[in-house]
């Protein structure tokens, strides 16, 4: 009995530092895009804002079967046009000094994925692919905002 009782106790706290750990994972509020230069950072909104506009155009060209059209503006989104011809080389070294590393990693997993979806579509033609490239996009989006947006989208903090 005093066995099983030292047992359990290991086992509760183990569960209990692995919980602990997962939830510091999720928790991770991080502010550092209020520091960059207002003229920066209405670069970034705007790229947000064109992001988000073409995600909305490409969920209708995926319900009507325009493969063409999907892979052009996932090509448009992978190499962000408007913000790659806007952006200088100032701003480019203030965003490396002032936002972490996880933000670079979750902004090239997003343009990857936007690549692939751009493939789905293009090359092969497979609208399941498409959909599913258009999931994962959508879960790097919520990723990048639940850490980095979280003072734009506060529901995101769990
Ligand atoms: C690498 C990080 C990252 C990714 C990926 C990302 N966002 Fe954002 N997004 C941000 C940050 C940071 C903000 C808040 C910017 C600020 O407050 O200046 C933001 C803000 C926004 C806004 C608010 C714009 C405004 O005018 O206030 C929209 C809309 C948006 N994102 C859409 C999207 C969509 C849709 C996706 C995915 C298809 C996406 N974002 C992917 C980082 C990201």
């Amino acid at each position: 009995m005093k066995n099983i009782l030292i047992m359990l106790s290991i086992l509760f706290l183990t569960t209990n530092i692995f919980a602990t750990e997962e939830i510091e994972e999720e928790i991770v509020i991080d502010k550092s895009i209020t520091t960059v230069s207002n003229d920066t950072r209405q670069l970034l909104l705007a790229e947000m804002r064109f992001i988000e506009q073409n995600m909305k155009d490409i969920l209708f060209l995926i319900v009507s079967g325009q493969f063409e059209k999907i892979e052009k503006k996932a090509l448009g989104i992978q190499e962000s046009f408007v913000f790659k011809k806007s952006i200088t080389k100032e701003q480019i070294k203030e965003i490396q000094k002032k936002l972490p590393k996880k933000f670079f990693l979750i902004d090239y997993e997003f343009h990857q994925t936007a690549g692939q979806m751009a493939q789905a579509a293009g090359e092969m033609e497979d609208a399941g692919l498409v959909a599913e490239e258009y999931y994962n996009m959508l879960k790097t989006c919520v990723q990048c905002h639940s850490t980095f947006a979280t003072h734009r989208f506060p529901n995101l903090i769990e």
